[in-house]
């Protein structure tokens, strides 16, 4: 599908990754782009760039019944970005850490299923339609203290395969996007080199334009990715080094450059 005219939506779009989709798309000739977050006076600053194209609009992917209200009320989708999550950390034995499992669960993985749900049919009504999931490679390998996340994430992979499967038919594509390591509120508290928001939105948009299913959008994800091919036990038997290792190569290949 061609980016050049679409009409989408992008979750979470006030700040970080999903403020980037919104740039990206625009400046590849999106038609109008329904920019969603939390809170309404968050989006003010993104509505500014664009207020013939961009519609801001309250959104919570949480809120089931708020989301099928917006939904019958759309007449055209053709890209829907479920890029809304949140990072719960939390350890989860010995510990209150229920409701932080619950919601790591709730908005990365019921919110992804909510939204697709509910906006399937606008996208089928549409001639060219995706779908673009923002995961994390926390759901391939499993980062300490942050269980709940990773599990979300990796419960979000397999939904993305379902919506694939269900959706092809109707001819909607499902691109599954895995970050590594990303310079936004979410990415700052890790040390670590970082790929911008907006090189995260374009590899996505070119994978999407590109048929992919799969889309490793930076060199962590992609080392990452051939480490968990390559090496799948180490991967589930000592993650943590795993990725010390990878992070350190990526600090060799940048003090190379
Ligand atoms: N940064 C990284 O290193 C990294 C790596 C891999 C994957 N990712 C993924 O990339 C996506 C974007 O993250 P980011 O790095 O841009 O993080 P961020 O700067 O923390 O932004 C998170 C966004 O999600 C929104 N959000 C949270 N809960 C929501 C809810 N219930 N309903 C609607 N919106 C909600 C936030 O809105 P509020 O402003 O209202 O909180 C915010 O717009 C996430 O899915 C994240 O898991 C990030």
């Amino acid at each position: 599908m061609e980016i050049e005219g679409v009409s989408a939506l992008v979750t979470g779009a006030n700040r970080g990754i999903g403020r980037a989709f919104v740039e990206e798309l625009l400046a590849r000739g999106a038609a109008s782009v329904h920019a969603t977050g939390r809170d309404l006076e968050s989006l003010e600053s993104i509505a500014a760039l664009d207020r013939d194209r961009i519609r801001p609009l309250a959104l919570d992917v949480t809120d089931a019944v708020g989301i099928e209200e917006l939904a019958a009320a759309t007449e055209a989708l053709d890209l829907l970005v479920n890029n809304a999550g949140v990072d719960c950390p939390a350890a989860v034995i010995g510990s209150d850490s229920t409701a932080d499992l619950r919601r790591a669960m709730e908005v990365n993985y019921f919110g992804v299923l909510n939204m697709s749900r509910a906006f399937a049919p606008v996208l089928g009504r549409s001639s060219r339609s995706g779908i673009i999931n923002i995961g994390s490679m926390s759901g391939c390998i499993h980062v300490a203290d942050h269980t709940g996340y990773s599990a979300a994430k990796a419960a979000q992979l397999m939904l993305s395969h379902g919506l694939r499967r269900e959706l092809a038919g109707q001819g909607t594509q499902v691109v599954q996007v895995l970050p590594g390591f990303v310079d936004t509120d979410m990415g700052a508290p890790l040390q670590m080199p970082k790929a911008s928001p907006r090189a995260i939105a374009g590899a996505a948009l070119d994978g999407l334009l590109a048929g992919e299913e799969l889309v490793l959008p930076d060199r962590f994800a992609r080392m990452s990715y051939e480490a968990l091919l390559s090496e799948p036990d180490r991967v589930m038997r000592d993650p943590d080094s795993m990725v010390k290792a990878l992070v350190s190569r990526l600090l060799a290949q940048d003090a190379g450059d």
